[in-house]
């Protein structure tokens, strides 16, 4: 088995030690369908993932209906388990005791392994759903099935909300869209109470599709760095020591990129000036 050689840029996800900088799904194995045309680029680019040493894998059922999570399992199966932490997603239509479970059931097998992070992808408006969805996930694990527990696309309200609804085990992580660009979690409060929680804050879409990528104000700042524009823009995101960031990449090329926005910081006044640069 191939060992996945840690880098020091780590955060923590419940007690478990994971990269600031993981790898986001969204596209491999298709979208909203299965897409089986890039199958053996897909898993090739999260193994060169993890031989650079990134250990989070962020998938869900909903990603290309199921395929992706095929293809991590894929990915993953040559490395130690417990060098690599995923997280994967139950979809609101699986919300709901009986179905949540048999959800999680279908997402362990597609990924031949357990999950070490299960979120409630989206909040849906009848609470009671919520609340029931979090007790099947706390017997889930007690079964072994996931190891933590979380939200993701909960704002404040809901995310104490949700909180206190648990019963055993506590709500460790909130998936959300954070950014340079898009920094409501800054403007709401939702960052600075989750970091009091101490519970990681999971920023997706950080590279806003690629395009913070190509901004020339960004790319002035990381030159005093050595470093490119999405380095600075990923950085920004991981300076707070409870944020970890899972852009989305598909090549080796944009590996490691992402890989170099680890292992160093912007300096407070920089990291101003890359508020504006938006
Ligand atoms: N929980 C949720 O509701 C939710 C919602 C959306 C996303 N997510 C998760 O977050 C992940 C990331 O978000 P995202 O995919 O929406 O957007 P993103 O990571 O901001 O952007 C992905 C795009 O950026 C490009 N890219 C990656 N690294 C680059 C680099 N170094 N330089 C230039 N371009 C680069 C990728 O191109 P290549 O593919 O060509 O490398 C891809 O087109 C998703 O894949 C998914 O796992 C979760």
């Amino acid at each position: 088995m191939k060992r996945v050689r840690i880098f020091n840029d780590l955060k923590r996800i419940g007690d478990d030690k994971v990269t600031a900088i993981g790898m986001g799904t969204w596209g491999i194995g298709g979208y909203e369908s299965p897409d089986y045309s890039r199958d053996r680029e897909s898993v090739e680019a999260l193994k060169y993932g993890l031989e650079l040493g990134m250990n989070l894998i962020d998938t869900a059922e909903f990603y290309g209906a199921g395929h992706s999570e095929e293809l991590v399992g894929e990915a993953v199966k040559e490395f130690e388990r417990e060098d690599i932490f995923i997280i994967s997603k139950v979809w609101p239509t699986h919300f709901g005791y009986e179905e949540a479970k048999k959800a999680a059931r279908a997402s362990a097998k597609r990924l031949g392994t357990h999950i070490d992070l299960y979120l409630l992808h989206w909040p849906v408006d009848d609470f009671r759903k919520i609340e029931e969805t979090l007790h099947a996930l706390e017997e889930l694990v007690d079964e072994g099935l996931i190891r933590y527990i979380g939200v993701s696309n909960f704002d404040l309200e809901l995310l104490k909300r949700s909180q206190e609804a648990m019963r055993k085990y506590e709500i460790v992580a909130n998936e959300v869209k954070y950014s340079l660009r898009d920094r409501w979690p800054e403007t709401t409060g939702l960052l600075d109470y989750m970091k009091r929680e101490k519970m990681a804050l999971i920023a997706y879409t950080p590279l806003e599709k690629g395009s913070l990528a190509r901004n020339s104000c960004l790319a002035e700042i990381g030159e005093r760095y050595g470093k490119t524009s999405a380095q600075v823009a990923l950085n920004y995101l991981i300076w707070e020591e409870n944020v970890v960031a899972i852009p989305k990449a598909g090549s080796r090329e944009h590996l490691e990129e992402n890989f170099g926005a680890m292992g160093w910081r912007l300096s407070k006044e920089d990291r101003e000036k890359a508020r504006g640069c938006v």
